[in-house]
C-alpha cells in the first residue's frame, strides 16, 4: 500500500497522545501534512500544546501543529479531564515545547490544504470533537473535493454510550458538527465503542511496551498505564479501552479491521440523548449509506502493530 496523504484532527488527550505517536512512527505509510487541534478532552490552548509535546517526543517537528476551535459549534464545551488528567497527558512531564503550533487558525490550515489538493487525495483522521472539520465544511465546502475518507473515532450502537447512556464523548461534545461531518458525502469510516471496545490495554499488552526504551514507547507505556489506574475505566487486568488509535492503525492495515456499510444520523437536539448515533444498517431509499461502521477489531493486531512502529520509533 502507498503512502497515503494524511491530516489527524485530534483534542490530546492520553490517547489521542498514543494515536499521535503511532501516526508519527509511521513516515513510510502515512504522509502527515499537518496536526489540527481542538477544545476537548482538555481547553484548546492544552490541547494544541500536548500535540506539540507528543510531537518532541516523537522527534517529528517536521509535522505543523495548528490550534483550532476552542468552543463547540452550537452547545456549551463538555470536557473529559477525568480521563485524561488535569494537563490532559496524564501523568506525563508537562512544560513548554520546543516548538508550539502555527500561527494559521486550524480552521484556515482545513481550508487551504484541502482546498489545494488533489480530488479525493487526503485522509482526514478526527479523533476528537469535530467542530474544527465542521466550520470549515461550512465556510469553504469545496474543501470536500480533496477528501479522500473521514476516518473518525466518534459513535456508539451496541456498545451504549460512555458519557452518557446513549453518547459517546466526541459526537456528544459537539453534536451540531459531528452531523455535518457524517452527512457531508465523503466516505466515513466510523470507529465507534463497538469497536474500540474490543481493543483493551492489558497489563500483557502495556508490558510489551514498557519493554521498550524509544522515547515513544516509555510515553505511550506511561499513558496507558494512567488510563488503567483509573477506576473508572474498569479493572486494571481487562485493560482500558484503546480508542483514538484505530484509525490510525486502520490507515497502516485496514485488515485490523471488519466493518458494515450504514447511515449515520446524529441526534442534536435532544437533552436526554443528544450525541446519539443513529446507525442504520437497513439500506432506504432516502439515505445515502456512506459510512463503514467498525463492527470487529483486532486486538492483538493492533497491539502488535503498535508496538512494533514504537520500538522502531525515532530510529533512521
Ligand atoms: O470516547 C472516546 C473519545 O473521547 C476519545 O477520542 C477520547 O480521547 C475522548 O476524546
Ligand atoms: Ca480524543
Amino acid at each position: 500500500m502507498s503512502s497515503s496523504a494524511v491530516i489527524i484532527d485530534c483534542d490530546p488527550g492520553v490517547d489521542d497522545g498514543v494515536a499521535l505517536l503511532l501516526a508519527f512512527a509511521a513516515p513510510d505509510m502515512l504522509e502527515l501534512r499537518g496536526i489540527t487541534t481542538v477544545g476537548g478532552n482538555v481547553a484548546a490552548p492544552l490541547t494544541a500544546r500536548n500535540a506539540c509535546l507528543i510531537r518532541e517526543i516523537a522527534g517529528r517537528e517536521d509535522v505543523p501543529v495548528h490550534a483550532g476551535c476552542a468552543r463547540p459549534l452550537r452547545r456549551e464545551p463538555v470536557e473529559a479531564g477525568h480521563f485524561h488528567g488535569e494537563s490532559g497527558l496524564g501523568d506525563l512531564p508537562t512544560g513548554s515545547p520546543r516548538k508550539g503550533p502555527e500561527a494559521l487558525h486550524a480552521v484556515e490550515f482545513l481550508i487551504h490544504e484541502l482546498t489545494h489538493a488533489a480530488a479525493a487525495s487526503i485522509s482526514l483522521v478526527i479523533t476528537g470533537p469535530m467542530t474544527n472539520v465542521a466550520t470549515a465544511i461550512q465556510r469553504r465546502p469545496e474543501v470536500l473535493r480533496g477528501i479522500r475518507e473521514f476516518a473518525i473515532m466518534g459513535g456508539a450502537r451496541s456498545a451504549g454510550g460512555n458519557i452518557t447512556p446513549s453518547a459517546e464523548y466526541n459526537i456528544y461534545a459537539d453534536p451540531h458538527a459531528a452531523q455535518v461531518v457524517f452527512n457531508a458525502g465523503p466516505p466515513v469510516y466510523a470507529f465507534g465503542l463497538d469497536a474500540t471496545h474490543q481493543v483493551r490495554a492489558t497489563p500483557a499488552r502495556t508490558a510489551a511496551l514498557g519493554a521498550l526504551e524509544t522515547p515513544a514507547a516509555r510515553a505511550a507505556f506511561d499513558l496507558l498505564e494512567f488510563s488503567n489506574a483509573l477506576p473508572a475505566n474498569g479493572p486494571r487486568e481487562q485493560g482500558s479501552p484503546l480508542h483514538d488509535p484505530c484509525p490510525i492503525a486502520w490507515l497502516i492495515d485496514p485488515s485490523l479491521f471488519e466493518f458494515r456499510r450504514c447511515h449515520v444520523d446524529v441526534e442534536t437536539e435532544s437533552a436526554l440523548t443528544a450525541g446519539h448515533t443513529a446507525v442504520e444498517f437497513r439500506p432506504r431509499a432516502d439515505r445515502v449509506q456512506n459510512v463503514q461502521w467498525a463492527v470487529r477489531a483486532n486486538g492483538d493486531g493492533i497491539f502488535a502493530l503498535l508496538t512494533k512502529r514504537l520500538a522502531q520509533s525515532g530510529k533512521a
